[in-house]
Protein backbone atom coordinates (compact mmCIF):
# COMPACT_ATOMS: atom_id res chain seq x y z
CA UNK A 1 0.00 0.00 0.00
CA UNK A 2 1.37 3.45 -0.72
CA UNK A 3 0.27 6.88 0.74
CA UNK A 4 0.56 10.26 0.93
CA UNK A 5 -0.93 12.99 2.71
CA UNK A 6 -1.08 16.29 2.21
CA UNK A 7 -1.75 18.96 4.94
CA UNK A 8 -3.92 21.81 3.56
CA UNK A 9 -4.18 25.32 5.44
CA UNK A 10 -6.89 27.47 4.58
CA UNK A 11 -7.11 30.81 5.95
CA UNK A 12 -9.74 30.87 9.11
CA UNK A 13 -12.80 32.60 8.05
CA UNK A 14 -13.26 35.78 9.82
CA UNK A 15 -15.84 35.68 12.64
CA UNK A 16 -19.06 37.15 12.06
CA UNK A 17 -21.13 39.78 13.14
CA UNK A 18 -24.62 40.71 11.83
CA UNK A 19 -26.91 44.00 13.57
CA UNK A 20 -30.23 42.58 14.82
CA UNK A 21 -32.72 46.28 14.46
CA UNK A 22 -35.55 45.85 16.83
CA UNK A 23 -38.19 48.57 16.74
CA UNK A 24 -42.25 49.20 16.27
CA UNK A 25 -43.47 50.14 13.02
CA UNK A 26 -40.17 49.92 11.18
CA UNK A 27 -41.10 47.68 7.89
CA UNK A 28 -41.43 50.87 6.32
CA UNK A 29 -37.66 51.27 6.15
CA UNK A 30 -36.42 47.59 5.25
CA UNK A 31 -34.93 48.86 2.43
CA UNK A 32 -32.64 51.02 3.81
CA UNK A 33 -31.37 48.67 6.10
CA UNK A 34 -31.17 46.11 3.96
CA UNK A 35 -29.40 48.52 1.63
CA UNK A 36 -27.00 49.29 4.33
CA UNK A 37 -26.15 45.49 5.24
CA UNK A 38 -25.64 44.29 2.06
CA UNK A 39 -24.13 44.48 -1.51
CA UNK A 40 -27.66 42.82 -2.95
CA UNK A 41 -29.21 44.62 -5.92
CA UNK A 42 -32.03 42.23 -6.50
CA UNK A 43 -33.56 40.14 -3.45
CA UNK A 44 -36.00 36.84 -3.52
CA UNK A 45 -37.97 36.87 -0.96
CA UNK A 46 -39.31 33.97 0.80
CA UNK A 47 -42.69 34.04 2.71
CA UNK A 48 -45.86 32.68 2.60
CA UNK A 49 -49.55 32.57 1.90
CA UNK A 50 -50.82 33.83 5.45
CA UNK A 51 -47.80 36.39 6.23
CA UNK A 52 -47.29 38.07 2.39
CA UNK A 53 -50.23 39.74 1.98
CA UNK A 54 -50.29 41.00 5.31
CA UNK A 55 -46.95 43.02 4.93
CA UNK A 56 -46.91 43.11 0.97
CA UNK A 57 -47.60 46.83 0.21
CA UNK A 58 -45.64 48.25 3.04
CA UNK A 59 -42.15 46.18 2.06
CA UNK A 60 -42.26 46.33 -1.46
CA UNK A 61 -42.77 50.16 -1.07
CA UNK A 62 -39.87 50.40 0.76
CA UNK A 63 -37.57 48.03 -1.12
CA UNK A 64 -38.72 50.07 -4.06
CA UNK A 65 -37.89 53.28 -2.67
CA UNK A 66 -34.47 52.32 -1.79
CA UNK A 67 -33.95 51.26 -5.58
CA UNK A 68 -34.18 47.10 -4.72
CA UNK A 69 -35.15 44.89 -8.11
CA UNK A 70 -37.05 41.78 -6.25
CA UNK A 71 -39.54 39.27 -6.70
CA UNK A 72 -41.22 37.00 -4.26
CA UNK A 73 -41.73 33.45 -4.02
CA UNK A 74 -44.88 32.43 -1.92
CA UNK A 75 -44.75 29.02 -0.03
CA UNK A 76 -47.86 27.33 1.96
CA UNK A 77 -48.30 27.89 5.83
CA UNK A 78 -47.19 25.22 7.91
CA UNK A 79 -44.40 23.44 9.08
CA UNK A 80 -45.00 20.50 7.02
CA UNK A 81 -43.58 22.43 4.16
CA UNK A 82 -40.59 22.31 5.52
CA UNK A 83 -39.82 20.09 3.37
CA UNK A 84 -37.12 19.09 0.09
CA UNK A 85 -40.19 20.58 -2.22
CA UNK A 86 -40.30 24.07 -0.85
CA UNK A 87 -36.55 24.14 -0.62
CA UNK A 88 -36.00 23.05 -4.85
CA UNK A 89 -38.67 25.53 -4.96
CA UNK A 90 -36.92 28.36 -3.71
CA UNK A 91 -33.49 27.53 -5.69
CA UNK A 92 -35.70 26.86 -8.64
CA UNK A 93 -37.27 30.34 -8.37
CA UNK A 94 -33.78 31.78 -7.54
CA UNK A 95 -32.56 30.60 -10.77
CA UNK A 96 -35.23 31.32 -12.72
CA UNK A 97 -34.65 34.57 -11.29
CA UNK A 98 -30.82 34.85 -12.13
CA UNK A 99 -30.25 35.88 -8.70
CA UNK A 100 -26.67 36.34 -8.46
CA UNK A 101 -23.67 35.38 -5.35
CA UNK A 102 -23.47 38.73 -4.31
CA UNK A 103 -27.61 39.24 -4.01
CA UNK A 104 -29.58 38.16 -1.57
CA UNK A 105 -32.45 36.28 0.05
CA UNK A 106 -35.07 37.19 2.35
CA UNK A 107 -37.21 35.22 4.83
CA UNK A 108 -40.20 37.01 5.73
CA UNK A 109 -42.42 35.20 8.34
CA UNK A 110 -41.86 32.86 11.39
CA UNK A 111 -39.65 30.16 12.18
CA UNK A 112 -40.60 27.76 9.13
CA UNK A 113 -39.97 30.62 6.80
CA UNK A 114 -36.42 31.34 8.53
CA UNK A 115 -35.17 28.00 8.79
CA UNK A 116 -36.10 26.89 5.19
CA UNK A 117 -35.19 30.00 3.81
CA UNK A 118 -31.95 29.74 5.12
CA UNK A 119 -31.21 26.53 4.25
CA UNK A 120 -31.88 27.73 0.11
CA UNK A 121 -29.68 30.81 1.46
CA UNK A 122 -27.05 28.84 2.88
CA UNK A 123 -26.76 26.33 0.19
CA UNK A 124 -27.87 27.84 -3.37
CA UNK A 125 -24.72 29.13 -4.99
CA UNK A 126 -22.82 27.76 -2.13
CA UNK A 127 -24.05 30.63 -0.20
CA UNK A 128 -25.95 33.79 -0.61
CA UNK A 129 -26.59 36.68 1.97
CA UNK A 130 -29.39 35.98 3.63
CA UNK A 131 -31.89 38.57 5.96
CA UNK A 132 -34.29 37.25 8.40
CA UNK A 133 -37.34 39.32 8.84
CA UNK A 134 -38.85 37.06 11.78
CA UNK A 135 -42.60 38.36 12.09
CA UNK A 136 -43.80 35.70 14.89
CA UNK A 137 -42.64 36.19 18.52
CA UNK A 138 -40.79 32.57 18.38
CA UNK A 139 -38.75 33.57 15.69
CA UNK A 140 -37.94 37.15 17.12
CA UNK A 141 -36.45 35.91 19.88
CA UNK A 142 -35.05 32.52 18.97
CA UNK A 143 -35.23 31.11 15.59
CA UNK A 144 -34.26 34.12 13.54
CA UNK A 145 -30.64 34.33 15.54
CA UNK A 146 -27.90 32.39 15.84
CA UNK A 147 -27.88 30.77 12.62
CA UNK A 148 -29.94 27.21 12.53
CA UNK A 149 -31.02 26.56 9.18
CA UNK A 150 -32.80 23.32 8.65
CA UNK A 151 -35.51 21.19 7.08
CA UNK A 152 -37.92 18.26 8.29
CA UNK A 153 -37.63 14.73 6.41
CA UNK A 154 -39.37 11.50 6.98
CA UNK A 155 -36.48 10.88 9.43
CA UNK A 156 -37.41 13.75 11.82
CA UNK A 157 -37.59 17.51 12.21
CA UNK A 158 -34.28 19.45 11.52
CA UNK A 159 -32.11 16.61 10.69
CA UNK A 160 -30.84 17.83 7.40
CA UNK A 161 -29.36 21.80 7.59
CA UNK A 162 -26.61 24.19 7.85
CA UNK A 163 -25.37 26.62 10.27
CA UNK A 164 -24.98 29.70 8.14
CA UNK A 165 -25.59 33.40 9.63
CA UNK A 166 -27.86 36.29 8.32
CA UNK A 167 -26.45 39.27 7.21
CA UNK A 168 -28.82 41.46 9.01
CA UNK A 169 -31.97 40.34 11.44
CA UNK A 170 -34.87 43.18 11.00
CA UNK A 171 -37.51 42.30 13.58
CA UNK A 172 -40.72 44.95 13.51
CA UNK A 173 -42.61 43.95 16.66
CA UNK A 174 -45.53 45.57 15.04
CA UNK A 175 -45.75 42.09 12.94
CA UNK A 176 -46.88 40.44 16.34
CA UNK A 177 -49.97 42.44 16.42
CA UNK A 178 -52.04 40.33 13.40
CA UNK A 179 -50.22 37.01 15.23
CA UNK A 180 -52.96 34.57 16.88
CA UNK A 181 -52.41 34.62 20.73
CA UNK A 182 -52.02 30.88 19.93
CA UNK A 183 -48.99 31.39 18.35
CA UNK A 184 -47.88 34.47 20.62
CA UNK A 185 -47.41 31.82 23.61
CA UNK A 186 -45.43 29.77 21.93
CA UNK A 187 -42.89 32.40 21.83
CA UNK A 188 -43.72 33.46 25.34
CA UNK A 189 -42.51 29.38 26.24
CA UNK A 190 -39.26 30.04 24.59
CA UNK A 191 -39.05 33.76 26.39
CA UNK A 192 -39.88 32.09 30.17
CA UNK A 193 -36.84 30.23 29.21
CA UNK A 194 -34.73 32.41 28.34
CA UNK A 195 -35.56 33.70 32.52
CA UNK A 196 -34.66 30.60 33.34
CA UNK A 197 -31.55 30.01 32.09
CA UNK A 198 -30.46 33.44 31.92
CA UNK A 199 -27.20 33.29 34.60
CA UNK A 200 -25.93 30.20 32.62
CA UNK A 201 -25.91 32.51 29.25
CA UNK A 202 -23.14 34.67 30.92
CA UNK A 203 -24.27 37.64 29.22
CA UNK A 204 -21.80 40.55 30.11
CA UNK A 205 -23.16 43.42 32.29
CA UNK A 206 -26.69 41.21 32.44
CA UNK A 207 -28.37 42.17 35.69
CA UNK A 208 -29.88 38.76 35.66
CA UNK A 209 -32.56 40.05 36.64
CA UNK A 210 -35.14 38.61 33.59
CA UNK A 211 -37.20 36.74 35.74
CA UNK A 212 -38.40 39.46 37.80
CA UNK A 213 -39.18 41.59 34.36
CA UNK A 214 -41.37 38.98 33.53
CA UNK A 215 -42.78 38.49 36.91
CA UNK A 216 -43.78 42.74 36.89
CA UNK A 217 -44.53 42.60 33.41
CA UNK A 218 -47.08 39.39 31.90
CA UNK A 219 -50.08 42.06 31.54
CA UNK A 220 -47.89 45.07 29.21
CA UNK A 221 -46.60 41.92 27.51
CA UNK A 222 -49.59 40.39 26.64
CA UNK A 223 -50.76 43.93 25.24
CA UNK A 224 -47.50 44.13 23.27
CA UNK A 225 -46.64 47.06 24.82
CA UNK A 226 -44.16 48.90 22.59
CA UNK A 227 -41.10 49.63 24.81
CA UNK A 228 -41.33 46.10 26.80
CA UNK A 229 -41.74 44.27 23.77
CA UNK A 230 -38.65 46.22 22.48
CA UNK A 231 -36.72 45.50 25.78
CA UNK A 232 -37.93 41.64 25.64
CA UNK A 233 -37.03 40.80 22.18
CA UNK A 234 -33.79 42.56 22.21
CA UNK A 235 -33.22 41.05 25.84
CA UNK A 236 -33.38 37.59 24.66
CA UNK A 237 -31.64 37.56 21.05
CA UNK A 238 -28.80 39.41 22.90
CA UNK A 239 -28.94 35.79 25.65
CA UNK A 240 -29.21 33.35 22.52
CA UNK A 241 -26.16 35.51 20.94
CA UNK A 242 -24.39 35.25 24.02
CA UNK A 243 -24.75 31.30 24.53
CA UNK A 244 -24.00 31.05 20.21
CA UNK A 245 -20.76 32.76 20.41
CA UNK A 246 -19.47 30.92 23.19
CA UNK A 247 -20.86 27.88 21.37
CA UNK A 248 -21.58 28.42 17.90
CA UNK A 249 -21.71 24.10 17.01
CA UNK A 250 -23.61 23.11 20.04
CA UNK A 251 -20.74 21.69 21.19
CA UNK A 252 -21.54 22.01 24.83
CA UNK A 253 -23.05 25.70 26.17
CA UNK A 254 -25.61 25.95 23.66
CA UNK A 255 -27.35 23.03 24.06
CA UNK A 256 -28.72 25.27 27.65
CA UNK A 257 -30.90 26.23 25.07
CA UNK A 258 -32.86 23.26 25.19
CA UNK A 259 -34.43 24.19 28.44
CA UNK A 260 -37.72 22.39 28.37
CA UNK A 261 -37.04 20.34 25.20
CA UNK A 262 -36.15 17.03 25.55
CA UNK A 263 -39.40 16.57 27.12
CA UNK A 264 -40.80 18.58 25.00
CA UNK A 265 -39.60 17.77 21.86
CA UNK A 266 -41.15 14.31 22.75
CA UNK A 267 -44.10 15.16 22.87
CA UNK A 268 -44.60 16.93 19.62
CA UNK A 269 -42.99 13.75 18.47
CA UNK A 270 -45.92 11.71 20.01
CA UNK A 271 -48.51 13.96 19.04
CA UNK A 272 -47.62 13.57 15.47
CA UNK A 273 -46.77 17.65 15.45
CA UNK A 274 -50.52 17.69 15.71
CA UNK A 275 -52.76 18.77 18.54
CA UNK A 276 -49.82 20.16 20.48
CA UNK A 277 -47.98 23.04 19.69
CA UNK A 278 -43.91 23.58 20.01
CA UNK A 279 -44.53 26.05 23.04
CA UNK A 280 -47.48 23.93 24.98
CA UNK A 281 -44.82 20.89 24.59
CA UNK A 282 -41.86 23.06 26.02
CA UNK A 283 -44.18 24.52 28.93
CA UNK A 284 -45.04 21.12 30.14
CA UNK A 285 -41.03 19.95 29.50
CA UNK A 286 -40.12 23.13 31.31
CA UNK A 287 -42.29 22.13 34.30
CA UNK A 288 -41.34 18.64 34.33
CA UNK A 289 -37.74 19.45 34.36
CA UNK A 290 -38.41 21.54 37.43
CA UNK A 291 -40.15 19.21 39.11
CA UNK A 292 -36.96 16.58 38.36
CA UNK A 293 -34.51 19.25 39.50
CA UNK A 294 -36.23 19.78 43.12
CA UNK A 295 -36.97 15.89 43.49
CA UNK A 296 -33.22 15.54 42.96
CA UNK A 297 -32.64 18.32 45.30
CA UNK A 298 -31.18 20.56 42.86
CA UNK A 299 -33.34 23.76 43.55
CA UNK A 300 -34.98 24.33 46.87
CA UNK A 301 -39.18 24.49 47.37
CA UNK A 302 -39.49 27.96 47.01
CA UNK A 303 -37.59 28.72 43.55
CA UNK A 304 -39.68 25.69 42.42
CA UNK A 305 -42.97 27.38 43.15
CA UNK A 306 -41.98 30.78 41.83
CA UNK A 307 -41.26 29.09 38.30
CA UNK A 308 -44.22 26.77 38.20
CA UNK A 309 -46.23 29.34 39.47
CA UNK A 310 -45.02 32.04 36.44
CA UNK A 311 -45.48 29.41 33.95
CA UNK A 312 -49.58 29.49 35.06
CA UNK A 313 -49.44 32.99 34.86
CA UNK A 314 -48.34 33.38 31.11
CA UNK A 315 -51.47 31.36 30.66
CA UNK A 316 -49.14 28.11 29.84
CA UNK A 317 -50.61 25.83 31.79
CA UNK A 318 -50.97 22.43 29.36
CA UNK A 319 -51.36 18.73 30.13
CA UNK A 320 -49.88 15.75 28.51
CA UNK A 321 -53.10 14.22 26.11
CA UNK A 322 -54.07 11.02 27.34
CA UNK A 323 -53.27 9.38 24.29
CA UNK A 324 -49.74 9.82 24.79
CA UNK A 325 -48.25 6.99 27.04
CA UNK A 326 -45.23 7.45 28.92
CA UNK A 327 -43.57 4.61 27.35
CA UNK A 328 -43.78 6.30 24.20
CA UNK A 329 -42.47 9.54 25.10
CA UNK A 330 -39.79 7.97 27.20
CA UNK A 331 -39.34 5.91 23.61
CA UNK A 332 -39.34 9.19 21.65
CA UNK A 333 -36.82 10.75 24.14
CA UNK A 334 -34.04 8.25 23.21
CA UNK A 335 -34.27 8.69 19.54
CA UNK A 336 -33.83 12.45 20.03
CA UNK A 337 -30.88 14.57 18.75
CA UNK A 338 -30.00 15.14 22.67
CA UNK A 339 -28.66 11.86 23.37
CA UNK A 340 -24.96 11.49 24.13
CA UNK A 341 -23.39 7.59 24.34
CA UNK A 342 -26.82 6.42 24.88
CA UNK A 343 -27.85 8.48 27.34
CA UNK A 344 -30.87 11.51 27.32
CA UNK A 345 -29.25 14.76 28.22
CA UNK A 346 -31.37 16.84 30.81
CA UNK A 347 -30.80 20.37 30.98
CA UNK A 348 -31.82 20.74 34.86
CA UNK A 349 -32.15 24.30 37.32
CA UNK A 350 -29.50 24.14 39.66
CA UNK A 351 -30.54 27.74 41.28
CA UNK A 352 -32.58 30.65 40.22
CA UNK A 353 -32.25 31.38 36.63
CA UNK A 354 -29.06 28.88 36.54
CA UNK A 355 -29.09 25.58 34.49
CA UNK A 356 -26.58 22.91 33.92
CA UNK A 357 -26.70 19.96 31.55
CA UNK A 358 -27.35 16.19 33.06
CA UNK A 359 -27.18 12.38 31.49
CA UNK A 360 -28.03 10.81 34.34
CA UNK A 361 -31.77 11.17 34.81
CA UNK A 362 -33.70 7.89 34.94
CA UNK A 363 -36.42 6.38 33.54
CA UNK A 364 -38.23 6.36 36.71
CA UNK A 365 -37.71 10.18 37.56
CA UNK A 366 -39.07 11.18 34.26
CA UNK A 367 -42.03 9.16 34.67
CA UNK A 368 -42.78 10.43 37.65
CA UNK A 369 -41.87 14.60 36.19
CA UNK A 370 -44.38 13.34 33.36
CA UNK A 371 -47.06 11.92 35.56
CA UNK A 372 -47.74 15.62 37.22
CA UNK A 373 -48.49 17.10 33.58
CA UNK A 374 -51.03 13.91 32.73
N1 LIG B 1 -33.44 27.86 13.76
C1 LIG B 1 -33.63 27.82 15.04
O1 LIG B 1 -32.73 28.07 15.84
C2 LIG B 1 -34.99 27.48 15.54
C3 LIG B 1 -35.32 27.68 16.89
C4 LIG B 1 -36.61 27.41 17.30
C5 LIG B 1 -37.56 26.96 16.38
N2 LIG B 1 -37.20 26.77 15.09
C6 LIG B 1 -38.18 26.33 14.09
O2 LIG B 1 -39.19 27.34 14.00
C7 LIG B 1 -40.38 26.74 13.52
C8 LIG B 1 -41.54 27.29 14.31
O3 LIG B 1 -41.60 28.67 14.13
P1 LIG B 1 -42.89 29.53 14.46
O4 LIG B 1 -43.35 29.18 15.83
O5 LIG B 1 -42.57 30.92 14.15
O6 LIG B 1 -44.00 28.91 13.50
P2 LIG B 1 -44.48 29.29 12.02
O7 LIG B 1 -43.39 29.82 11.21
O8 LIG B 1 -45.20 28.09 11.51
O9 LIG B 1 -45.54 30.45 12.30
C9 LIG B 1 -46.68 30.15 13.05
C10 LIG B 1 -47.96 30.55 12.33
O10 LIG B 1 -48.11 31.96 12.39
C11 LIG B 1 -48.28 32.50 11.08
N3 LIG B 1 -47.69 33.84 11.13
C12 LIG B 1 -46.39 34.17 11.16
N4 LIG B 1 -46.24 35.48 11.37
C13 LIG B 1 -47.47 35.99 11.46
C14 LIG B 1 -47.98 37.29 11.72
N5 LIG B 1 -47.17 38.33 11.95
N6 LIG B 1 -49.31 37.46 11.75
C15 LIG B 1 -50.17 36.41 11.57
N7 LIG B 1 -49.74 35.17 11.36
C16 LIG B 1 -48.41 34.96 11.31
C17 LIG B 1 -47.61 31.51 10.19
O11 LIG B 1 -48.09 31.60 8.87
C18 LIG B 1 -47.99 30.19 10.86
O12 LIG B 1 -49.29 29.82 10.50
C19 LIG B 1 -40.21 25.25 13.63
O13 LIG B 1 -40.00 24.73 12.34
C20 LIG B 1 -38.94 25.08 14.45
O14 LIG B 1 -38.21 23.93 14.14
C21 LIG B 1 -35.94 27.04 14.66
Amino acid sequence: MYIETVNVEIPVIKPTSYPIIIGNNILKDIGNAIKQNTKAKKLLIVSNKIIYPIFKDEISSSLKQAGFEFEALILEDGEKYKNIDSLQGIWNKALEYKLERKDAIVALGGGVVGDITGFAAASYLRGIDFIQVPTTLLAQVDSSVGGKVAINNDFGKNLVGAFYQPKLVYADIKTLKFLPEKELKVGLAEVLKYGFIEKTCRLKDSQNNFIEFLQNNKDKIYSLNEGIMINLVKHCCKLKAAVVNQDEKEAGLRAILNFGHTIGHAIEKCSNYQGINHGEAVAIGMKSVFSIAFKKGLINENYYNESIKLINEYKLDYKIPESISTKSLLEAMSFDKKVQSGKVIFVLSTNKAEVSIFNDVSDEQIAKAIKLSK
